[in-house]
């Protein structure tokens, strides 16, 4: 298995602190090109006379790396995302290169294990059928097993997808990716641009039902006085202990309180000023997104996200003759 190294030192989580404070000036900067054709071209079954067993090879390889370690769920789902923002769901931000979008500031936080399992899966499924089944397609079929090992329901993924030949490191920054302490005018115009709407907006950041993040995304609420009126003083109280300022910026802190597990959990606590991120306690303030942060509570929020996870993958795809089918998750042909 290919295994890719990404830097996890303070140094470059503070150039990431500086990615997402200049990125936030650039959020007006002009649209990257995107491409037409948007969905034309996936069906569900892509693969069924191709490669018939490819979404059974991929879920148990992704079984197998998570059982390994459990990182390899939101490490994933947060690549899906990064993907499809970034000029569209065709694995560009697989591809490895000094400029490519993976070496990108902003794609330093996404976990090593997670590219690992991608390349697991995908080497997986072409011992089965060489050539046959892409990249973007294995993020989109692994997104969905991530959710499902973590405790979420799964959705049926459209297929077909080719993969991009194009990855730069600029594209990976805003105004394509949001940064944490963005509000929802700022996180509505990154969603919109992308085809995206409210709805899936306050949807899609249930992913932040699992996983991490660095002190350093969200210490900026902690460091004023007051601290963010925004948060529970008793959730405000917790976090500068795990946080203690100055320099404890790489100190990982869950998303919400089962962050090991995908639940509606997400909600419940942005309800109660418990959201970690800006973006995400933000949703309860906006009249546009917050119906919605109530009524994810229970168990809608899971047929909710698949569908949401649908429309996000076909952002932008590469259908029919375009780009290629990788033979290397990494490397273009
Ligand atoms: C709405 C705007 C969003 C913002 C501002 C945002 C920002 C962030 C940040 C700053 C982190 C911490 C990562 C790090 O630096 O290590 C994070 C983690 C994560 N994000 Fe988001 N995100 C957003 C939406 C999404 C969406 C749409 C998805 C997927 C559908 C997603 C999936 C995740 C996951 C699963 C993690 C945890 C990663 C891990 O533990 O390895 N995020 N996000």
């Amino acid at each position: 298995m290919a295994s890719a190294k990404y830097p996890t030192s303070r140094a470059a989580l503070w150039s990431l602190l500086i990615a997402l404070v200049l990125g936030v000036s650039s959020l007006t900067a002009p649209a990257a090109a995107t491409r037409t054709g948007a969905t034309a071209g996936l069906s569900c079954g892509f693969y069924r006379h191709s490669c018939p067993d490819a979404e059974n090879i991929v879920y148990n390889s992704m079984q197998q790396s998570y059982n390994q370690n459990k990182v390899v769920a939101p490490g994933v789902l947060r690549i899906a995302f990064h993907d499809c923002f970034v000029r569209g769901c065709d694995a560009s931000v697989l591809l490895l290169g000094p400029d490519t979008e993976r070496s990108a500031l902003f794609n330093k936080g996404l976990q090593a294990a997670a590219f690992d399992a991608l390349d697991a899966a995908k080497i997986a499924v072409d011992k089965a059928c060489p050539g046959v089944v892409s990249a973007a397609d294995v993020i989109q079929f692994a997104a969905r097993d991530s959710v499902k090992l973590a405790g979420g329901l799964g959705w049926d993924v459209p297929a077909g997808r080719r993969d991009g030949r194009v990855s730069r490191i600029e594209e990976a920054s805003t105004p394509n990716l949001p940064t944490p302490n963005m509000t929802v005018p700022d996180l509505l115009e990154v969603f919109a641009r992308k085809g995206l709407s409210a709805n899936d907006l306050v949807v899609l950041s249930g992913a932040h039902t699992i996983g991490h993040a660095p002190c350093l995304t969200f210490d900026n609420r902690l460091q004023t006085s007051p601290v963010d009126p925004t948060l529970a003083p008793s959730f405000a109280a917790q976090l500068k202990k795990q946080c203690p300022a100055p320099n404890n910026g790489a100190t990982q802190v869950d998303l919400d309180s089962t962050a090991m597990t995908f639940d509606p959990q997400y909600y419940k606590d942005i309800a109660r000023g418990r959201g970690l991120l800006t973006s995400d306690q933000s949703l309860l303030a906006d009249g546009r997104t917050k119906r919605a942060v109530y009524s994810n509570r229970g168990t809608e929020f899971y047929t909710n996200f698949g569908k949401a996870m649908v429309t996000m993958s076909k952002i932008e795809v590469l259908t029919g003759s375009a780009g290629e089918i990788r033979r290397h998750i990494a490397y273009v042909n």
